[in-house]
């Protein structure tokens, strides 16, 4: 069954990135790097994504690709009879924990789109919007009534293996994203004050720096990207072997970082002209950008098609991960699609209550899994290349599009010493500083 996802085998590098780009980008993104002082932490955001989280994408995709099989399956059958499928419980439970604080934002994304529909955005102060934005975070029905919605609608889409069909829009809609972050960049640089943000983006200040920084840079990173509980394997299974899994994942990993980077460019230099502190938390990317579809030409409209856009986005991104859980029911569990699809849905939904409740919670879910669990995750896996996959069974699957890999020495050489060293490090020294903290 879970075969049947995508027919198309070349939409499969679209899917994948139609999973990175996604609410990480424009709402985790800028928050976390506002938390963490600004610049040096994107410098850092750079150094993880481009040698650490890509060696590990380029696992992922291969692995999944050589056993045609979803996570679980994945490695239960490149490595028999050992405990390397545990990954896949771990990318499981993974998944329900993003799903329920990622299904309250893609809720509120939904319900920013309906204001703006109604026009509750337009001509109120930016004072105005922090409180709407309060009393959206702080009012739990709220929250739940439209997670809820947006839990729906991607059930629907996962229990009807619809997926292909979305993802032939959002190769029309994502460009359509970039677009418009383009344009909201070029106003959002030209307001009053703008240039006090685009340093605080762009000059590193390493005194500003902790180690939890680079702790949360390297998990960032991850969360981006899908990487570290097997999405990506499972999406590697439904690439065609003539595609060029390095370019196609450094295209998805450029595509990623550069819409990243393109919404702190509108974000911070917005807060810095409202005034709204940049180390806001979560609700950053909802306190700023309305302000200033309030000063462009046909704000509403504009406004209207970003969250719109957004949400889309998002439901790629929560497509993906609510396909990790239900092809494991399905191909593990010998469960139906369509039962599978709206049992997780519903449990989902539960613990995003909890979420919608208590943001202790949401922050908790919210720092597990992207600073735990995922660079736990992609440790395994990238243990797993050089110690079960081999060295030459991993240069085959790289190169079964015809072309020879001159970066693969390079690559090999990252991800058996430079990956480990850097994820165990950075882990490690976390954990010891919690204990003695
Ligand atoms: N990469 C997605 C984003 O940046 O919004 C979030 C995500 C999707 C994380 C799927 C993990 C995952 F498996």
């Amino acid at each position: 069954m879970a075969r049947e996802v995508f027919n198309s085998k070349m939409g499969a590098i679209a899917a994948a990135a139609g999973s990175a780009v996604g609410l990480g980008n424009i709402w985790r993104f800028p928050y976390v790097l506002g938390e963490n002082g600004g610049g040096a932490f994107l410098f850092v955001y750079i150094l993880f994504t481009f040698l650490i989280a890509v060696p590990i994408l380029l696992s992922e995709l291969a692995i999944g690709r050589r056993a045609g099989k979803p996570v679980l399956g994945a490695f239960k059958a490149l490595a028999p009879g050992t405990k390397w499928h545990l990954i896949g419980y771990s990318g499981v439970f993974c998944a329900f924990l993003i799903l329920s604080f990622y299904a309250i934002v893609s809720g509120w994304t939904l319900l920013y789109a309906y204001r703006a529909v109604v026009g509750e955005l337009a001509a109120i102060s930016p004072d105005e919007m922090t409180t709407l934005y309060n009393h959206t975070s702080s009012d739990p029905v709220v929250s739940i009534i439209w997670m809820f919605a947006f839990i729906g609608l991607t059930a629907f889409v996962v229990m009807r293996g619809v997926q292909d069909g979305i993802e032939k829009y959002s190769k029309i809609l994502m460009p359509m994203l970039l677009l418009l972050i383009v344009l909201l960049c070029i106003r959002a640089l030209t307001l009053p004050g703008a240039l006090d943000g685009l340093a605080f983006l762009l000059k590193p200040d390493f005194s500003k720096l902790t180690f939890t920084g680079i702790f949360e840079a390297l998990g960032q990173a991850f969360f981006s990207l899908s990487i570290g509980m097997g999405t990506m394997t499972t999406y590697g299974s439904y690439i065609s072997r003539k595609q060029n899994l390095v370019s196609g994942g450094f295209s998805i990993a450029g595509l990623d970082f550069m819409i990243a980077f393109l919404a702190a460019v509108i974000i911070f230099p917005c807060a810095f002209s409202f005034g709204i502190s940049p180390g806001q938390g979560p609700g950053l990317v909802f306190v700023t950008l309305p302000n200033i579809f309030n000063q462009i030409f046909m704000g509403r409209a504009v406004s209207i098609v970003f969250f719109v856009l957004l949400s889309v986005a998002a439901l790629t991104s929560t497509i993906s991960l609510l396909e990790v859980v239900v092809s494991f029911l399905v191909s593990e569990r010998g469960f139906r699609r369509k039962p599978a699809s709206l049992l997780v849905a519903g449990l989902i939904g539960l613990l995003g209550c909890l979420c919608a409740f208590s943001s202790t919670i949401f922050s908790l879910f919210d720092n597990i899994s992207a600073n735990i669990l995922l660079p736990g995750g992609a440790l395994f896996i990238v243990l797993f290349i050089p110690h079960v996959l081999g060295k030459e069974a991993f240069r085959s699957e790289l190169e079964a599009c015809g072309t020879r890999q001159r970066v693969f020495g390079v690559l090999y050489f990252v991800i058996k010493y430079i990956v480990p060293v850097a994820i165990g490090g950075v882990l490690i020294y976390q954990i010891v500083n919690w204990l003695i903290g």
